[in-house]
């Protein structure tokens, strides 16, 4: 397989953002949560974030510090450029998850659509060590994926499927003891060419 970097940077410089299938004007679900969750001053991460508007709008409610985690330059250069002048009150970070180490403490992991592209062992396993060391006690994370129903790729690439129970039972085996269940949900995302995607997504507590 290709560098998945250079995958990434592919897509994001051949398509504008609405033609990306996992687009969205806004995350309200994610805005909601991080608002349930977080007090204004917690930091907050959105792993894999690329030019996703979570970050537009977790600056305009007031929250953070933010961090935008992306393996694709391309994508964080776009982002960065569509804030503009805000930019600069984002820490942006190009990035593997899988072999990434937090420079600080986080109180919300935010994930939409990374997590599932993980199908080795390995690179489940540094993930959720990452996240573990990325969130303080009582820190959520908040973990989007396809459905165990879903799409089998996503941006060409095979992905890992979840119910939301697989998914409690994969980070539990990868870092057992360490998460507790808050609550998950199944729910559609319709594409900008209006097709349906299901996805679940997992918030978790770190004990
Ligand atoms: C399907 S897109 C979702 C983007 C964003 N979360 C959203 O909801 O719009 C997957 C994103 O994960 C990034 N990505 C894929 N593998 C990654 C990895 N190992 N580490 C960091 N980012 C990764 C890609 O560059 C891309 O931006």
């Amino acid at each position: 397989m290709t560098d998945p970097s250079d995958h990434w940077n592919k897509v994001y410089t051949a398509k504008q953002d609405q033609s990306l299938t996992w687009y969205q004007d806004h995350s309200a679900g994610a805005l909601a949560a991080i608002q349930a969750h977080c007090d204004q001053g917690q930091a907050i991460i959105d792993v894999g974030g690329g030019t996703a508007h979570l970050v537009d709008d977790l600056l305009g409610a007031g929250l953070g510090p933010v961090s935008v985690l992306d393996i694709s330059q391309a994508a964080i250069a776009r982002s960065r450029a569509r804030l503009g002048d805000r930019a600069d009150q984002v820490d942006w970070q190009v990035a593997d998850i899988t072999d990434w180490t937090p420079g600080r403490s986080y109180a919300f992991w935010h994930d939409r659509a990374v997590f599932h592209f993980l199908t080795k062992n390995d690179d489940r396993a540094t993930y959720v060590q990452a996240m573990s060391q990325a969130l303080g006690a009582g820190g959520m994370a908040m973990i989007s994926t396809f459905a165990d129903d879903g799409p089998q790729k996503c941006s060409g690439l095979d992905v890992c499927r979840y119910a939301p129970k697989t998914l409690l039972a994969e980070i539990e085996r990868q870092a057992p003891g360490g998460f507790d269940m808050v609550r998950s949900w199944r729910h559609d995302h319709h594409t900008p060419a209006q097709n349906v995607q299901k996805f679940q997504t997992t918030l978790l507590r770190k004990r």
